[in-house]
This record gives C-alpha cells, structure tokens and sequence, in this order.
C-alpha cells in the first residue's frame, strides 16, 4: 500500500525515510525533519497507524509532503516494493532514518526459536534489507546518511534480553561494517543507540511488569528516563552537515546509564 499527500507548498527539502514510523521514537523524528522542511517516506507495518501519523503530519506541517508505504521490515520482498515505491515517488532517497524494532524480553531459558527469530529477522536483518536498498538509492545520487537505531543493549547487556541485545550488537557491527564500506560513496551510516525512553514499547513493558521505571530513573545518573526528543535530537546532528566527519560511530543517549559501572 502506498498514500501520498503533497504539502499546500511543496517543500523541495532532502528526501527522508523512517521506518516504524507510526508511533514513538520514529513519529517523533517524523515531527523533527517536518520542521526542517525535508519531503518525507514514512514506512511501517501498522497501515492505521501511518495514516493517523500522515494526518497529523499534514495537520502540524502542511507545507511538507508525505509519502507512506506499508510494509514489515523483515520481509526483504515487501522491504524491496516499498523502496522501489519511494524511489518511483521521489527519485531519490538522502536520509534514512532506520528505526523500526521490537522488544524481546524472556528468560533465556525459555526463549523459543520463533521468538529467537522474530527479534532478528525485525531488530537486525530488517536493518541490514533497509540499509541496502537505501544504499542503491544513495550510490545512484552520490551520497546520503543511514542512521540505524540500535540500543543501549548493543553495547551493554541486560538478563532476559538474550535476542535483542545479539540483534542491536549486530545493528552497531551491522553500521561499522557499511560505513567503511560506502564511505567512499559518500555515505555516512551511524548507530543510534536510545536508553530507556519512554514510547509505547516501554510504557507497555512497565504496565507488564517487566520494567521499573522508578529503580531505572535511580539507575541512571541523569535521573530520568528519556523522552523521544532526546533520540531526535540526536538524529538531526547525525543527519545534518556538523556530522559531516562521523561514520561507523555508535551514539549513546541514555542520561549515563552505560557510563555507569555503580549500582
Ligand atoms: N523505547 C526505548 O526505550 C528504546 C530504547 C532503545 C532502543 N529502542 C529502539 O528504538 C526503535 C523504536 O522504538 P520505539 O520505542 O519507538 O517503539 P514503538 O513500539 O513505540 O514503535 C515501533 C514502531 O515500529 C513498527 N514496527 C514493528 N515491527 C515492524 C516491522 N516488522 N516492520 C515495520 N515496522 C514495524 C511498529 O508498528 C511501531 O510503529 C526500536 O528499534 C527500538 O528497539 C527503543
């Protein structure tokens, strides 16, 4: 499924895509770029979710055009349709803001190898499909930036997170790995990589219990979980010029809680 609506102006800004762009962290870049005056590809696999964000977006931005695409990341047939869509609509592709993830939080003992699986096929190869398919778009146009959102947990490890940390550690290698590689394309790749912030995704592992926001905010120096700003705000530098010089780097923004090494 592809929707497009053009801004009353339409802005001739950089072409920027995001994938989980429904909701949290990707909806909040979504506002970010907006506000820049960037065109914008919006994917997720949440069709009634694109459209309320598209809404919104029109609604809060009307000068920007949105283009969405409906998709799951870890199909690489699905994820080659939409980038051929986004290419096809803007002929172009300079930014890609590749954030779509999941949690998967069990005991390593009773993880199954579905749900083994499901963490990878979403958290890492979805990466690595994305990443490709925006590297053909960029090699065609002489450049562009990737920034992949890993997790704190891709640099440092939690119990019961067995999958999930293997599959964001993978995303940071994952990111070296092609900015070395397309550096001479002139394409930057990064790891974001976000603490705790608190999105759907959190605030659902709260209400199940399996997170502590109190013993989190006292875990971590800066006192507090993270808002989706402070990953945004993160991801415009990485987008932008004064980033000019930073590849294969991974980027914490979690309040310290990685610096950490007490209580
Ligand atoms: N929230 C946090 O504390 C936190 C911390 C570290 C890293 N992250 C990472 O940030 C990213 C965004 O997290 P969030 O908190 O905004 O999550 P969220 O659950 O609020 O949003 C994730 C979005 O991804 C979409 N999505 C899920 N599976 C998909 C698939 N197969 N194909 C396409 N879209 C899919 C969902 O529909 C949703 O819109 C994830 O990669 C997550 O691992 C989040």
């Amino acid at each position: 499924m592809a929707n497009s609506k053009e801004g009353a102006g339409a802005s001739a800004g950089r072409v920027v895509m995001c994938t989980g762009a429904a909701q949290g962290i990707g909806r909040a870049m979504l506002n970010a770029f907006a506000a820049q005056g960037e065109r914008l590809a919006l994917l997720d696999i949440d069709a009634d979710g694109l459209a309320a964000a598209q809404s919104e977006l029109q609604r809060d931005y009307p000068d920007v055009e949105t283009f969405c695409v409906t998709a799951s990341v870890a199909d690489d047939v699905q994820v080659a349709q939409a980038f051929d869509a986004v290419r096809a609509h803007y002929g172009r592709l300079d930014v890609l803001l590749n954030n779509a993830g999941i949690s998967m939080n069990r005991p390593s003992l009773e993880l199954t190898p579905a749900d083994w699986r499901r963490a990878i096929d979403i958290d890492l190869s979805g990466v690595f499909y994305c990443c490709q398919q925006a590297g053909r778009s960029m090699q065609a146009t002489g450049g562009g930036v990737i920034i992949n959102t890993a997790s704190m947990y891709g640099v440092v490890a939690a119990p019961e997170r067995a999958a999930y940390c293997a599959a964001k550690a993978g995303v940071v290698a994952l990111s070296k790995s092609l900015a070395v590689e397309w550096a001479e394309l002139g394409i930057r790749v990064n790891a974001l990589c976000p603490g705790y912030i608190r999105t759907a995704l959190v605030d659902s592992l709260i209400e199940r219990g399996a997170l502590d926001a109190q013993r989190i905010s006292a875990r971590t120096p800066m006192g507090r979980l993270g808002t989706p700003e402070d990953v945004v705000a993160v991801a415009c530098f990485l987008a932008s010029d004064a980033a000019a010089f930073v590849t294969g780097h991974a980027m914490l923004a979690d309040g310290g809680w990685t610096a950490n090494g007490y209580m």
